[in-house]
């Protein structure tokens, strides 16, 4: 067999073609788009950590212990979680918040433990809990502080402090945005995914910036998850206002990056039982992330009951990833509803006004099939109802109260 030879003009003409064919116009949308689309790539990779199939779970320092957060209360945390069950239930992140840092960086410019209260260093409280099973989350800030001012933030020290951070072995990252440079938090918060991404180790992202510039609409590029509003407070109006400041952003959430309506009071006493099972049913069918915000060590019964609610707890974490909406509203009595999967839809009817009325979920509304017979499981008193339902469920609310369903087509 004889083999072509490549004459000069092999070498020459075809690439010239070839440059000439490239850059001529019709080629040129073509080779923009491509380019396009290794942007977006690009934008999309900027957090391939695979975390946050489901939304987080876990506890956090900051709504009970504030500032006054030291080693022993986390050791004691991770205890906890394991020895009352919670930790088996999926509460597996331990999330020191603000104040766990000494005020200046080492001579290396490091972030350092606060020697007095964290004197152990974070390494070895990473080591211990994660010999407990679980795993350690950090805080930071997008700005030259955090927010308590007692200890520096992350602008400008991004890869430095990310992979300070791996070297511990801790796994989720609280960013927050006080003390900032003026600069948007898209330009800011960013520059520490990337940080985190060249760190080597998964570490889970969340956003802190409050809701003001609206994450939930750049969040999943950058974030596994995002906070949609300000602080909570253990209170009733503050609770269910974070509720609906989230609800707004439902599309927006999905495997792999959530909305945050902040994290939860439950057990921190200012609120009643009723309103407690409110607040958990709505962030459960929100998606929202299931931070225990209340002290762990010293648990109570009744707030037991609500935090280890396997089935409220599996509505979170069903792998569909679809937070509900709040389908209807009449005065104080709402409808929220979303599906699960399995061809199951889950709905909580609350009732914010002051007497028990009943409520009713209408299939219209809750996008069932008209006709569609479902059985209905009440998910707080653990008991699927006797009777079948059709078009339509009604039931009994008390006042500042919730009922909470899991609906499945028999027909
Ligand atoms: C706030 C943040 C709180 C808590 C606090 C710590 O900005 O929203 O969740 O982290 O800072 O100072």
């Amino acid at each position: 067999m004889k083999m072509k030879r490549f004459s000069a003009c092999d070498f020459f003409v075809i690439p010239l073609l070839l440059f000439i064919i490239c850059f001529s116009s019709p080629f040129i949308s073509a080779s923009r788009l491509l380019q396009s689309d290794i942007h977006e790539v690009h934008r999309r990779s900027l957090l391939a950590n695979g975390l946050g199939a489901t939304p987080q779970m876990g506890w956090n320092s900051w709504n009970h212990f504030n500032c006054m957060v030291n080693e022993t209360i986390v050791r004691q945390t991770a205890d906890a979680l394991v020895s009352t069950g919670l930790a088996k239930l999926g509460y597996r992140y331990v999330n020191i918040d603000d104040c766990w840092a000494e005020l200046n960086r080492t001579s290396e410019g490091k972030l350092i433990g606060n020697k007095v209260t964290f004197p152990s260093g974070i390494k070895a409280l990473a080591d211990y809990v994660h010999s407990k099973g679980l795993k350690l989350g950090i805080y930071s800030d997008a700005g030259f502080y955090t927010c308590s001012k007692r200890m520096p933030g992350s602008l400008h020290h991004e890869e430095i402090d990310a992979k300070t951070f791996a070297e511990w072995g801790i796994d989720y990252l609280k960013y927050d945005n006080c003390y900032n440079d003026g600069s948007k938090p898209t330009v800011r918060y960013p520059v520490m995914t990337r940080a985190l991404m060249k760190a080597g180790r998964p570490i889970f992202f969340s956003l802190c910036e409050w809701g003001d510039m609206h994450p939930a609409t750049w969040g999943a590029h950058v974030g596994n998850s995002w906070r949609t509003t300000g602080d909570i407070t253990d209170d009733w109006k503050s609770m269910v206002s974070r509720a609906d400041m989230n609800e707004v952003f439902a599309d927006y959430a999905r495997p792999g990056g959530w909305n945050d309506p902040d994290m939860l009071e439950i057990g921190n006493g200012g609120m009643t039982h009723n309103e407690y099972v409110v607040h958990f049913s709505l962030w459960s069918v929100s998606k929202a992330p299931l931070l225990i915000g209340c002290d762990v060590s010293n648990i109570a019964k009744d707030t037991m009951e609500i935090l280890a609610n396997k089935e409220v707890i599996q509505v979170n974490q069903d792998p569909l990833g679809v937070q509900a909406k709040k389908v209807r509203y009449e005065g104080d009595l709402e409808i929220w509803a979303g599906p699960l999967s399995g061809y199951r839809t889950v709905i909580v009817l609350v009732n914010r006004g002051p007497t028990r009325l009943p409520i009713t979920a209408l299939w219209e509304d809750i996008e069932l099939p008209v006709d569609t017979v479902v059985k209905a499981r009440d998910l707080w008193k653990h008991k699927t109802l006797s009777k079948s339902f059709k078009n339509q469920l009604t039931a009994e609310t008390d006042s500042h109260a919730c009922k909470m369903f899991i609906l499945t087509p028999i027909s």
